[in-house]
């Protein structure tokens, strides 16, 4: 770097010669390329984005799961958050299962759901409205302990039917 730029070469001096700023317009044009791939990319995953958003659920159940064993206090932040974050898969889910996503992206969803369209998609509304259900209901102990296990019943519920066991 240092000696090319002490001692000139024709090639890097003609280099040199044109101007930066003509260049300019091509290196934005480039970066928005790149940066418009990058987005189409990933809202074009659906693989990789429903398995963020079960990992979410799944996530964001263990402090309630620790709650419900008494082995943690309740606490209404953490419960909320767990019930949001399967409403919004509720609400997401059935829009990432396209026909060209059975396989690949080490997806576990059983081939059953494409045969079994409208069932799986009723069992992601259902799901969504308990748990938008739970977060109108859901402010104390008590509540919690009533509303909650039945909504995390229903997650081996379709498991069962629709996610390969590895
Ligand atoms: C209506 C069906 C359905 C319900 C309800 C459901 N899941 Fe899932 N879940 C799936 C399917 C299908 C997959 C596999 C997705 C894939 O690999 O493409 C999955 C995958 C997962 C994964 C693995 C994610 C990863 O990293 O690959 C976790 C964790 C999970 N679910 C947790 C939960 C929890 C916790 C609940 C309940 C609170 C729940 N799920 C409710 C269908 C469901």
């Amino acid at each position: 770097m240092t000696s090319q730029m002490t001692s000139p070469t024709p090639v890097s001096r003609a280099r040199r010669a044109r101007s930066p700023l003509a260049l300019a317009p091509l290196a934005l044009a480039a970066a928005a390329i790149f940066v418009g791939a990058g987005a189409a990319l990933a809202q074009n995953d659906p693989i990789a984005q429903r398995k963020a958003l079960m990992k979410a659920v799944g996530d964001s159940t263990r402090a309630p799961a620790a709650m419900l064993k008494g082995e943690q206090p309740f606490d209404l932040v953490p419960v909320q958050a767990a019930l949001r974050a399967m409403q919004a898969a509720g609400k997401q889910m059935p829009g990432l299962f396209p026909d060209d996503t059975k396989t690949g992206g080490d997806t576990a969803a059983a081939a059953k759901i494409w045969e079994n369209k409208a069932d799986f998609n009723a069992k992601w509304a259902k799901f969504e409205a308990d748990s938008t259900a739970a977060l109108a209901r859901v402010t104390d102990d008590a509540s919690f302990k009533a509303s909650y296990p039945d909504i995390v019943r229903s997650c081996g519920g379709c498991h069962q039917d629709y996610r390969v066991r590895r």
